[in-house]
């Protein structure tokens, strides 16, 4: 792999860093003295509408940002993992997400370390289709010969947050009558939530887990195995036996992982398992066979326009020169942002309520990917890096958090996301509530741009202290994306967007985003910890006196 370039050694670094001194963006009066500005900064992607014209930013600075992804090699680096370079060197593997969309029969073949990337993509994907196809008509059956009517997805951070958020976001496609649920955390609380009103009978779980190690996972779905045992014999659907048991688990769990030898360690029928590879990321896993439960809920048709989605925005990204590459000019107004007027976090704040669950989504992409401090070549980092990805749909924020936005100290960039034509177009008094819902959309864009001066605060009759506290400082950066509805290609088309805007970032800081060597740690000492909560002197005695004393109030308020 390539040494990083340090991107505060390129020219383009140099003139941002003079274009930040004394910088002092005027949203209003670039409106109004350029009237090609919206036009010019509007960009189509696939199926969205990208507003960039509400950014901190000139002609200028976007030319000079254009040319750092051309002095860090964005282009270059997105062609090499399209390719299969091993650009996760840490682990060194190849990085291929981008080949889980790719279409059937694409010429010339993707072949990578000897594997023939599409045949295997595409059997996989036939085969969750099958599998899919036999739940929803009712072909697949329970030990009981009942139909599943509810699908429980264990999984946990990439292996969960990808369907959960795409589940919630395409519910109006589910069609066959079975609905999704989703656990992924160890506090029992989840498993015994989730499954508290379920029948046994007609439940089918999938074990979601890349490694089939993860603590979390494999603890659920052995709280899952038991559950269903227990319900099945206090119905008499089965008997205690081993050979019942085995049957149970054969009727009621699939599994998905790349790790099938574990599969079938754990007892789950290796016909019932579906297998991706190492080259895909947990968090680039949602359209891998990490989806199960979705093509099973929404319908293979679904999950194939999820995937047709994202593959536009690939394309987008290897065809586009980056002055219109929306990926790529998002990426780096996030580094400009970040790295030259200190901005700290992102917010991303869909107008839809089906995107409810999209920042907890992202959340893990960007933050996992780029929470880094040395680069992919081990040597540390230039600059700041990985901003904190945070948001809450509109309008929800507008009534908690927005006042900081508008008129807080720090500067907070904000991604809009809002579609035309709702799932649900309710009306109030004749009145269409999902326009009065993107009233408000447009209605925050415009105030955090624009904002109000203490002269307009006057002229509608305040004085004294309250016109500073009324006052709206404007200048406030965001990016409106816009789309039509939000079908499963427009769902794609978003969380590519994002993955690529990670990517454009991650390759301008040096940085490997495809590792996260930053969870392990804790990962470890919660393995050595456990026996100390269980009462192990030897492993109390081992831990620091703040531990100890936490583990001491845990002993003495135990009931
Ligand atoms: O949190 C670390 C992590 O490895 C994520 O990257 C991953 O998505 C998650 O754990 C779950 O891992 P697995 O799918 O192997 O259970």
């Amino acid at each position: 792999m390539n040494a990083p370039v340090d991107p505060t050694s390129t020219p383009a670094w140099s003139a941002l860093t003079a274009a930040a001194s004394g910088f002092t963006p005027d949203l209003r009066a670039w409106f109004d003295s350029d009237p090609g500005r919206v036009e010019r900064m509007s960009h189509p992607l696939a199926d969205l509408h990208v507003d960039l014209s509400k950014n901190l930013v000139s002609d200028e600075i976007l030319a000079s940002l254009v040319e750092l992804a051309e002095q860090t090699g964005v282009a270059e680096r997105f062609a090499q993992m399209l390719a299969g370079a091993h650009l996760n060197t840490s682990e060194d593997r190849a990085v291929l997400h981008t080949a889980l969309r790719r279409p059937a029969g694409q010429a010339p073949a993707l072949v990578v370390d000897g594997q023939d990337v599409d045949t295997d993509v595409h059997a996989v994907l036939d085969a969750m289709d099958a599998f899919a196809e036999r739940v929803r008509s009712g072909q697949w059956v329970g030990v009981t010969g009942k139909k599943v009517t509810h699908v429980v997805n264990i999984g946990i951070g990439g292996s969960d947050l990808g369907p959960v958020m795409v589940y919630e976001a395409l519910r109006p496609y589910a069609n066959a009558g079975i609905e999704a649920r989703f656990v992924s955390n160890i506090d029992p609380t989840d498993m015994a939530q989730k499954t508290a009103d379920l029948d046994p009978e007609t439940t089918l779980f999938i074990v979601a887990s890349k490694t089939f190690t993860t603590l979390e996972t494999l603890t659920n779905a052995r709280l899952a195995r038991d559950w269903l045992w227990a319900g099945l014999q206090a119905s008499g659907a089965i008997d205690g036996s081993d050979a019942a048991k085995t049957d149970a688990v054969a009727h009621h769990f699939a599994a998905v992982s790349t790790a099938l030898d574990k599969v079938a360690a754990f007892g789950i029928d290796t016909d019932n398992a579906f297998g991706f590879w190492d080259w895909v990321g947990g968090r680039y896993s949602v359209d891998s066979a990490i989806g199960l439960s979705l093509v099973i809920a929404l319908g293979p048709d679904a999950f194939r326009d999820l995937l047709a989605g994202f593959h536009a925005v690939d394309v987008h990204v290897a065809t586009t020169p980056l002055a219109q590459n929306v990926p790529v000019l998002m990426g780096l107004l996030n580094v400009w942002y970040t790295n030259f007027l200190g901005a700290q976090s992102h917010a991303v704040l869909p107008y839809a309520q089906q995107l409810h669950r999209f920042p907890a989504y992202l959340q893990q992409l960007t933050m996992e990917s780029n929470g880094k401090r040395v680069r992919w070549d081990g040597s540390p980092v230039t600059t700041d890096t990985g901003e904190v990805f945070w948001g809450e749909p509109g309008t929800n924020g507008q009534h908690a958090f927005y006042q900081l936005i508008h008129q807080g100290t720090r500067l907070i960039p904000a991604d809009f996301i809002a579609v035309v034509n709702p799932a649900y177009p309710l009306e109030d008094g004749g009145r269409d509530v999902h326009g009065l819902f993107l009233a408000n959309f447009l209605a925050q864009t415009k105030a955090l741009a624009f904002g109000k001066t203490a002269e307009e605060v006057e002229a509608e009759g305040t004085t004294g202290a309250l016109v500073a506290a009324r006052t709206f400082p404007g200048n406030r950066p965001t990016t409106s994306i816009f789309a039509p509805a939000l079908t499963p290609s427009v769902l794609g088309q978003l969380i590519a967007l994002y993955e690529h805007i990670v990517f454009t970032e991650g390759t301008i800081w040096g940085i490997n985003s495809f590792d996260q060597w930053g969870v392990e740690l804790g990962k470890q000492l919660a393995l050595q910890i456990a026996p100390a909560i269980e009462g192990d002197a030897d492993a109390v005695a081992a831990q620091d006196a703040s531990t100890r004393a936490l583990l001491e109030y845990y002993q003495a308020h135990r009931s």
